[in-house]
Order: structure tokens, then C-alpha cells, then sequence
């Protein structure tokens, strides 16, 4: 058995200890978060375009998420793992969304599933949490909405809005959440949509008031040609590392 549990992940807020999550996609970089005694492992839907290339996070299939989930449970022993439901996997109907989310947890052995969304999404997670499948919650920039939203902004810039995901994030809680994601929102409004909540709140790119925070594996370790987004907390650069011990293989054959 675990020794992170939800309870633990909850407590982390009320003890007010600021903890880091990352994204993880596979069965070594899962062992290597979990030896390095992260408590929450999130198999992000943005494996999507880390994994298997996609432009955005919403071709990504359940099918295709299921496969990370599976590695990636096979590598964490204690961290808990939650695992992304992508697009469409929930959107259609709370039946879709029970279906799908068991999957993630039966197959997958995933710990618990996010989903994206705020008031609209109420019954979704209120439906999960019943049946016993701990459900994190994401407002602010929503990537599986990259269309509505016409690309990857800030959100809440507007009292409206501000107001909008402030009305979200409290749904997500009332709906029995356990924690919430906070993606690009402006820092004041983080702080004070985590004073509001008991559920311990995850920031990524919302600043540094919120319980935790939350980063991609491969912005953090530097494992990609692309440009990091803004607000990357890269720690090194392992896609120029990986390229020379490459080369240098490649070279010592050639000198067989
Ligand atoms: O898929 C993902 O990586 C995420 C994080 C950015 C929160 O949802």
C-alpha cells in the first residue's frame, strides 16, 4: 500500500507545506520522480505532444493515455499517481466519464484522474467522487479548449473573469474534488482563490502563492528541441546532453 494518499496530499495544505508535482510519461522517469520523494505524479495529457507529437493536447486518445498510465504505475511505488482524462473522455456524458475514469484507475492503476473544467463539469466530478475515484480538478487556461479559447493565454485578466474562475474553482471543490490545478492565471488571484478553498490548490504559471506547484517533466529536465513556454522552471538540458552522448556513440563505432 501507498503511503501518499489522498488524505496525505490534502493535509499538505493544511500543514501549509508548498510540495512539487510533476508530469511523468513512462516507467524510468516515474522511478526517478518517486526515488527523488515527489508526492503526486500527474500523467498529464501533454503527452500528447511530449509522447507522440501532436501539435495539442487534444488528439491525444484514452487508448493512448492508458499505455503512460500502465508504465508509469509500474514505476512510482509511492508517489500517488493521477492520470489525465483526455478529451472527449468526459465531455459527452457522466456514463463516458464513469467509463473512462475506471478504466484509468482499473487498467491503469492510476490513484486518481483530472479532468479540465469548472462549474460545467459539477456533475462529472461529483459522479467520479461518488463512485470512489478521487478526482483532481483544472481551471484558468483549460489546453483541451485551444480552440475557445483562441490559443494558450492568460486567463482571468478581467474582473469578469476573474470572477468566472473563482465561481469554477469552488464548484470543483463543492463537487468533492481533492485538489485543484490553477493553470496561467494572474498570481493575486491565485492567492486568493487559495485562501478560499480547503483543497490544496497546484499553480502552474499562476505564481508562487498557490499550495503547490506543478511543471512538465520535460521543460523541468530541458528534454526538448522546442522553446519551453514562459513559465518553465527548467532545471538543465538534457536534449543537448542526450544529442552529444548520441554523437559520441556514433563516433566510437565508426572508430571500430
Ligand atoms: O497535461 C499536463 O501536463 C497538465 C499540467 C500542465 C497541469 O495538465
Amino acid at each position: 500500500m501507498k503511503t501518499i494518499t489522498i488524505d496525505y496530499i490534502k493535509n499538505l495544505k493544511n500543514n501549509s507545506e508548498p510540495f512539487s508535482t510533476i508530469t511523468a510519461y513512462d516507467y524510468i522517469s516515474a522511478q526517478i520522480i518517486d526515488e527523488a520523494g515527489l508526492p503526486l505524479i500527474l500523467v498529464g495529457d501533454s503527452a500528447s505532444m511530449m509522447v507522440y507529437g501532436y501539435n495539442t493536447t487534444i488528439p491525444i486518445s484514452i487508448d493512448e493515455m492508458l499505455i503512460l498510465v500502465k508504465a508509469v504505475s509500474k514505476g512510482a511505488l509511492n508517489a500517488l499517481i493521477v492520470a489525465d482524462m483526455p478529451f472527449l473522455s468526459y465531455q459527452p456524458s457522466i456514463e463516458e466519464t464513469i467509463k473512462n475514469a475506471g478504466r484509468l484507475i482499473k487498467e491503469g492503476n492510476a490513484n486518481a484522474v483530472k479532468l479540465e473544467g469548472g462549474k460545467h463539469m459539477y456533475e462529472n466530478i461529483n459522479s467520479l467522487v461518488n463512485i470512489g475515484i478521487p478526482v483532481m480538478g483544472h481551471v484558468g487556461l483549460t489546453p483541451q479548449s485551444y480552440n475557445q479559447m483562441s490559443g494558450y493565454k492568460i486567463q482571468g485578466k478581467t474582473d469578469e473573469g476573474a470572477h468566472q474562475i473563482i465561481e469554477d474553482a469552488i464548484a470543483v471543490e463543492e463537487a468533492g474534488a481533492f485538489s485543484i490545478v490553477l493553470e496561467c492565471i494572474p498570481e493575486q488571484l491565485a492567492k486568493q482563490i487559495t485562501k478560499k478553498l480547503k483543497i490544496p490548490t497546484i499553480g502552474i504559471g499562476s505564481g508562487s502563492f498557490c499550495d503547490g506547484q506543478i511543471q512538465v517533466f520535460h521543460d523541468v529536465v530541458g528534454l526538448q528541441k522546442n522553446k519551453p513556454p514562459k513559465h518553465a522552471m527548467v532545471g538543465g538540458n538534457l536534449y543537448n546532453k542526450t544529442l552529444q552522448i548520441i554523437k559520441d556513440y556514433k563516433n566510437k563505432i565508426k572508430k571500430l
